[in-house]
């Protein structure tokens, strides 16, 4: 792993898996919108910036040339189809080995095994309906988006974030299969941390083809069963 791209740097999430990465002594390209570019400015001298939007097929193309990893933030914004077409560009333009990371929240099932709160449950299904009628979110694109990672015989992670809080690193997330697994029972995670658990997916080939659910490692739910 020498070179990783990520698309859609400029976020919360996107500037921590930069720190991250940078960290690691990855050459890093990140991919964000051209209004958000100045939100790199900490970085500007130790990255390479592609300003676009992240499902910009002929940018994610240039973007991810040459890259051993790719980390890409799925968002559901809008509702022109933006996850599922970002995820695709990745999907069509990464390098044949290339490692794909993508992020997404628990409300994502693989199999349809997950067991969800009320609480998860009305935020998908009613304020999630209400988000896309008014034109603010698409879950449901989301859903789609990973619909075809989870279809795509390319080296892929689909890493599940439970809710998020910001604050100094605890370290590395604890994960499990499934959504209602003991170990998660918490819910939370921070940020700085799920974003540690993306680039570290990038080297680890235990998590190639899964989709973990992660939580907080200090957690209690995750320090009483790990
Ligand atoms: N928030 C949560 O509680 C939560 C919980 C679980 C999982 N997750 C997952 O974590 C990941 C990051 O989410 P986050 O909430 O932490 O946010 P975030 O890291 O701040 O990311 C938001 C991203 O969306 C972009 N964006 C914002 N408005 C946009 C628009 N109108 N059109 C296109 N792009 C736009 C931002 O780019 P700019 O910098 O250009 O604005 C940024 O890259 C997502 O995959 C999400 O599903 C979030």
């Amino acid at each position: 792993m020498q070179k990783v791209c990520i698309i859609g740097a400029s976020g919360k999430l996107g500037k921590y898996m930069v720190q991250h990465a940078l960290d690691k002594g990855y050459e890093v390209v990140g991919v964000c919108r051209e209004q958000s570019v100045e939100k790199l400015d900490p970085f500007i001298d130790q990255m390479t910036i592609v300003p676009g939007r992240t499902n910009d097929r002929s940018i994610v193309e240039k973007a991810v040339s040459g890259c051993d990893g790719v980390l890409t933030v799925l968002v559901p914004w809008g509702t022109d189809n933006y996850s599922s077409g970002t995820a695709q560009a990745v999907l069509d333009f990464a390098e044949p080995h290339a490692r794909l990371i993508f992020s997404c929240g628990w409300h994502i099932s693989r199999d349809g095994k997950d067991v969800y709160s009320w609480k998860i449950k009305f935020l998908v299904n009613i304020a999630g309906w209400i988000a896309k009628k008014v034109g603010y979110v698409d879950l449901d694109d989301q859903v789609e988006a990973c619909d075809r990672i989870f279809a795509s015989d390319t080296k892929w992670t689909v890493v599940r974030g439970s809710d998020l809080e910001e604050g100094e690193s605890q370290g590395l997330p604890v994960w499990s299969e499934h959504v209602g697994d003991p170990i998660l029972e918490s819910n939370l995670t921070r940020r700085i941390d799920f974003a540690l658990f993306m680039v570290e997916a990038l080297e680890n080939d235990e998590l190639i083809q899964k989709a973990p659910a992660i939580v907080g490692c200090q957690t209690p739910s995750a320090l009483a069963h790990q």
